[in-house]
């Protein structure tokens, strides 16, 4: 059975009543489970981690054994190049995702580092960017 990490950065923990105009009305609690529900009907057993502290993101990464590794790094996105080496030291692929279109938002949004070391970005479905991404992995490619 695959396993896949979900990864959730600083601030992420505040869905559903964080700035609900861009990221919708759905705390983090009900993305997973809607995570784990899509992810056990296709035979995947996700593990779920949020952390607002880099350097618990980067252990996390660090002692996966996981098959793939979809993560929404929030704002370490934009700045965190040891987040970047991170994803890139341990060689499981990685799925960027974001609720919002970063590349529609502000110009500091518009960069990310972690980029260049995962396997694609998907950013600006909502709650979908997640389920997007299991999707790719449910079809095989990772
Ligand atoms: C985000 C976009 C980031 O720019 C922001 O800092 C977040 C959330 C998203 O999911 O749209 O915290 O990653």
């Amino acid at each position: 059975m695959k396993n896949v990490l979900i990864l959730n950065g600083p601030n992420l923990n505040m869905l559903g009543s964080r700035e609900t105009d861009i990221y919708g009305n759905l705390g983090l609690d009900d993305i997973n489970t809607m995570l784990a529900e899509y992810a056990s009907k296709h035979g995947i057993k996700c593990d779920f981690f949020q952390s607002n502290i880099e350097g618990e993101i980067i252990d996390k990464i660090h002692s996966s054994n996981h098959n793939a590794i979809i993560i929404n790094a929030g704002a370490l996105t934009h700045y965190s190049i040891a987040l970047r080496d991170a994803i890139a030291a341990v060689k499981i692929p990685a799925i960027e995702v974001h609720l919002s279109n970063i590349l529609a938002r502000e110009e500091f949004r518009a960069q990310s580092v972690i980029s260049p070391v995962c396997k694609g970005i998907i950013s600006g479905f909502g709650k979908h960017s997640y389920i997007l991404a299991l999707e790719y992995i449910v079809r095989g490619e990772l």
